[in-house]
């Protein structure tokens, strides 16, 4: 849904809570990465609300402003943090544990700050998240009341906090793969299995569930099913509250997201894609684990079919063979190593290659996403746009 002309937009009045699930790399790295920006220590790089510019009429006119400045998103001296994580760990320590952020340039100067900042006890359960061990979690007899618990966890840091309005973004591991089944299809049978204790209930869609339950947009940063599911989606169109997101697609599958859509403007054929990596984070600990990496494989491996229609160019990417491989490696940290060797066919079916090294940090490439999808989706909601954002 696009933002029409003379759309009424709600002023950013107050303060934005941000609700993070997960604080670990990616989260600690961007709340961080903010109070580094607002203390003047570094730049939002790679922040399309920070950085980008709109350009207004033709190119020639020269009237190109700042998209903040354009249109009315809030302000980073707004921003307040929260978070659930399994690990109790705060800010602080989960970030020197994740290693991403110089600790004395970018960790040390605001170690209070961090510090002030304790993971909430999460929604989790080992059997979606094979490798963690958590201790710092929800007790309830049935899923339905660790929602509920969620529910009361947002009411108390609105209070709390002082915030006018909150978003969560998902930043927690990437859950086992689920497909979707009966308990997905309406608010009645999802309520249901909820209260059941049903498998198909991931803790990542009781979160989802609470947000929307509590009028809070819901931004998706790992490949689980969560909310792509008919019930959470209806409960979102019906209740008016934006939701969205598959994975940040930050590293290798950004990638290929530029490439393919270069190879489809120049109708130039694919053979083959092979694509792997290695990183030492615990991401690449969780994902080590089969049942993670299959939700994660099917979303990179959707990422080329959706792009390269194979239905309407059979002749160029009917025939694609594509594979993703992840590979933990610890001595690489977060700073992961990505490859790909690329087989594309050009005039005549004529062969040629072409390969990408990207060494590339998972975190610094990801944290500024956190930030456009909390500022976007608090924008969305002030605009009153709801349901799946584009
Ligand atoms: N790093 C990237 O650039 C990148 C890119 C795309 C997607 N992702 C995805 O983003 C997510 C976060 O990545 P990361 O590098 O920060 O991983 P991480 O392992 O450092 O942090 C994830 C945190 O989530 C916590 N967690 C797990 N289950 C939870 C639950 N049910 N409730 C609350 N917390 C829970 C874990 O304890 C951990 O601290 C992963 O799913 C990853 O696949 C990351």
């Amino acid at each position: 849904m696009g933002l029409e002309a003379g759309r009424d937009i709600a002023p950013a009045k107050g303060k934005l809570g941000v609700m993070l699930v997960g604080l670990g790399a990616v989260s600690t790295t961007f709340i961080a990465g903010v109070e580094n920006v607002r203390r003047g220590t570094g730049l939002p790089i790679g922040s399309l609300s920070q950085m980008g510019t709109i350009r207004l009429g033709k190119r020639t006119e020269r009237r190109s402003p700042k998209i903040k400045e354009f249109v009315p998103l809030a302000d980073l001296q707004d921003l307040v943090f929260a978070a659930w994580d399994p690990i109790p760990d705060d800010a602080y320590t989960a970030a020197v544990k994740a290693g991403v952020l110089e600790r004395h340039e970018h960790l040390e100067p605001i170690k209070d700050f961090l510090q002030g900042i304790k993971p909430l006890p999460a929604a989790f359960d080992q059997y979606y998240v094979k490798r963690l061990h958590g201790t710092n979690v929800k007790r309830g007899k049935t899923k339905r009341e660790l929602a509920e618990q969620l529910r009361e966890d947002i009411r108390s840091f609105r209070k709390a906090a002082g915030v006018s309005r909150v978003v969560i973004v998902w930043c927690a591991s990437t859950e086992v793969f689920i497909t979707p089944g009966p308990a997905h299809q309406s608010l009645a049978t999802f309520e249901q299995a909820m209260e059941q204790n049903d498998p198909a209930i991931a803790p990542s869609m009781l979160y989802a569930y609470a947000a929307l339950m509590e009028s809070v947009p819901f931004a998706n940063g790992a490949p689980n099913l969560t909310v792509d599911v008919p019930a959470l989606q209806h409960l979102a169109e019906e209740r008016k509250i934006p939701i969205g997101g598959k994975d940040f697609k930050t590293g290798q599958t950004m990638m290929k997201t530029v490439l393919a859509p270069a190879f489809k403007a120049r109708m130039l054929g694919l053979a083959g894609w092979y694509s792997t990596n290695i990183l030492g984070n615990r991401d690449g600990e969780v994902l080590d684990d089969p049942e993670s990496f299959k939700t994660k494989e099917e979303s990179k491996l959707g990422v080329l079919e959706y792009i390269l229609q194979p239905d309407q160019y059979p002749e160029l990417y009917g025939n694609v063979f594509h594979k993703v491989r992840i590979n933990y490696y610890p001595p690489r940290g977060d700073n992961k190593e990505g490859w790909d060797n690329i087989d594309i066919f050009g005039w005549l079916g004529y062969p040629m290659q072409i390969k990408v090294d990207f060494l590339c940090r998972d975190s610094i490439l990801a944290a500024p996403i956190v930030l456009d999808l909390a500022l976007f989706f608090d924008l969305a909601q002030r605009a009153r746009l709801s349901g799946i954002q584009e």
